[in-house]
This record gives structure tokens, C-alpha cells and sequence, in this order.
């Protein structure tokens, strides 16, 4: 099957209470991972690369390993621009075969960010691409934006109406409380979402799409795996999983994830050379990251995304 856009999968998303996982792509051993768990357990699956991923990976060679991934799979796979910033971005992503992006404005004033995310989805429509923007501004580390703690602030429910029919994007991201990277949380207190925000968002704009960024877990398991084989991370803390499933039960219909497969490949490879410290062949330490990939997409499909059995 060819590459989809969000539609379909968000429609059926919000009727069902699921969501679709959007996992970050940079490199085949990720895009095997991903997608070998979404094929277990018969998920839709939104592939999404950066601007840094497209970087450091080239645009073609992630567009032909995601094609590679459709055959293999058969699955509906989206490809996502990853906050494309500027209108050229999302352009040259829709010309080289991407079926969605999102352009986030949220750095800009509210005007500018309509006017930039209005002129993105008239291009993105004129080609079958659906657009996702963004209201709010969540804090941590992504490409060369960084947002300081306390330097974010949470999407101001009364604008969302106004700012889907004006630029009339397919689906809002909004900031609830989630950032960007491992260090989430303050260590010792507890983790917090203004779930009174996505509610208040659900009524202005019912039926309508929500994505949730910065939706990394931070699996502790992966943290002390890369702590106990020579990694100095400080404490790190993500999203709690049930607040995940609560959001996907709501109008979440997106949930990004990258920082846990950074978290699982690094911790995996860390301990594979500890255990290992002669072995010099990529692929004796590039398969196990592999397959904890697939294991924790496995897990967040079934236990905290809902889309298993839902291709
Ligand atoms: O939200 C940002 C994603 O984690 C992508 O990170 O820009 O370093 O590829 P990146
Ligand atoms: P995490 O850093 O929590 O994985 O968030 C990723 C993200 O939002 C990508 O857009
Ligand atoms: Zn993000």
C-alpha cells in the first residue's frame, strides 16, 4: 500500500479512544525496529523526521528506507515532516514525497503563526498533504531551538478555534505540560499535565485531532541500563504511561516519541560493548538496539498507545 496522510488514521483514532504513535527516524536499524513491532501487533504508524534527522541522514535515504518499510509491511505508514520552521522546509518535503508535515510557528507571534501555517496548508492541500501546527510552546531541546525551563507556556485554550479556522490545519499540537528530551520533570516532584487544557481544547474544537509532543516515558530501565555501563545521565523523568493512555482516550490522536529510542539504542549498545569490549562489527551491536527498539515500540503500541490491531 502507498504512503498515507493522517486522515484516516486520526478519524478512526478519535472514534476508537487510541492513538497513533509518531516515532523519529534516522537511520534503518530505527525504521526496522519501529516498524517489525508495528507489523507484530497490526498498527498504523507515523514515521516523522526532522529537519536535523534529514540532516544527518539525507532526505532520500530516509524516503526510500520508509518505501522499503511499506513493502515489507503493508501497513498504512504516514511520513512526517518533524516541526518543519519555515514554509521552504515544508515545501521541499511535500515535493520529495512526504504525505504530511508539520510547520510550527509556535516561536513566532500569533498573527505571524497563522499566516505562516495558512500559507503551508494551502501548498500542503494543493497536494494531498495533510498539515499539523502548533499553539503553545513546550520546553526543552529540538534541533537548534532551545526553550528553557519555565520559558514555555501552555496553549491558551480560547485561541485554538480561531487558529484552526484560520490557517485550517488537520491537526493541532498543544502544550500541556510535556517537553521535548529526558529531563522532563523536576527530580522529586511529581509529573503534572493540565489535562483541564486538553479538555477545555476537546470542547472547543470537538472531533478534532490533538497531537501531544514530548511524550517520551523516559523508561527507566533503559536510563539505568545506560547508567550502569559507563553513562553519567542526572536523574531523568517522562511522561507517566497512564497519562499517556488518558490523553489517548481523549482527543490525542498523535503522541511523539523519540527520546525513548535514543534512550533504548544507546543503552542497549552501551551494554552490548561493556559485555563485549573486543567485538568491532556494527552489526553485532546494531541488531540487539534493533530488537529493544521493537520491543519498546511493541510495548507502547499495545500498553499505552491502543493502535495494536488497528491497521
Ligand atoms: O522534537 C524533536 C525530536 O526529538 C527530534 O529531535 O531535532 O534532534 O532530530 P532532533
Ligand atoms: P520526546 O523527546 O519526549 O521523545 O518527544 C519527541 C517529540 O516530540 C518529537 O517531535
Ligand atoms: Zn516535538
Amino acid at each position: 500500500m502507498p504512503l498515507v496522510t493522517t486522515v484516516e488514521m486520526f478519524n478512526k483514532a478519535y472514534e476508537g479512544g487510541y492513538a497513533i504513535g509518531a516515532f523519529n527516524v534516522n537511520n534503518m536499524e530505527i525504521i526496522q525496529g519501529i516498524t517489525e513491532a508495528a507489523k507484530e501487533e497490526n498498527s498504523p504508524l507515523i514515521l516523522q523526521v526532522s529537519s536535523g534527522a534529514r540532516k544527518y541522514a539525507n532526505h532520500t535515504y530516509l524516503v526510500k528506507l520508509v518505501e522499503a518499510a511499506l513493502i515489507e509491511t503493508d501497513l498504512p505508514i504516514c511520513l512526517h515532516l518533524d516541526h518543519g520552521d519555515t514554509f521552504e522546509l515544508c515545501k521541499s518535503c511535500i515535493d520529495g514525497g512526504f504525505t504530511s508535515v508539520m510547520i510550527d510557528g509556535s516561536h513566532h507571534n500569533y498573527d505571524d503563526n497563522v499566516a505562516l501555517t495558512r500559507r503551508v496548508v494551502d501548498y500542503a492541500h494543493d497536494h494531498g498533504v495533510t498539515v499539523e501546527g502548533e499553539l503553545g510552546r513546550l520546553e526543552g531541546v529540538e534541533d537548534d531551538v532551545k526553550v528553557a525551563m519555565g520559558e514555555g507556556s501552555y496553549t491558551d485554550p480560547d485561541q485554538v478555534l480561531d487558529f484552526v479556522t484560520r490557517t485550517g490545519v488537520d491537526s493541532l499540537a498543544i502544550a500541556i505540560g510535556t517537553s521535548h528530551g529526558a529531563y522532563k520533570f523536576k527530580p522529586g516532584t511529581k509529573p503534572q499535565l493540565r489535562f483541564d487544557i486538553l479538555e477545555e481544547v476537546q470542547k472547543r474544537l470537538p472531533g478534532f485531532p490533538i497531537v501531544l509532543h514530548g511524550a517520551s516515558s523516559v523508561i527507566p530501565e533503559f536510563v539505568e541500563m545506560i547508567n550502569a555501563n559507563g553513562g553519567k545521565m542526572p536523574d531523568a523523568i517522562g511522561v507517566p504511561e497512564d497519562m499517556l493512555r488518558k490523553a489517548a482516550t481523549m482527543a490525542v490522536c498523535k503522541i511523539n516519541i523519540d527520546s525513548d529510542l535514543r534512550l533504548a539504542m544507546t543503552g542497549t549498545i552501551r551494554k552490548y560493548f561493556n559485555e563485549n569490549p573486543s567485538h568491532f562489527d556494527p552489526r553485532q551491536y546494531l541488531k540487539p538496539a534493533r530488537d529493544a527498539i521493537r520491543e519498546m515500540v511493541r510495548h507502547k503500541i499495545v500498553h499505552v498507545l491502543g493502535s495494536n490491531n488497528k491497521a
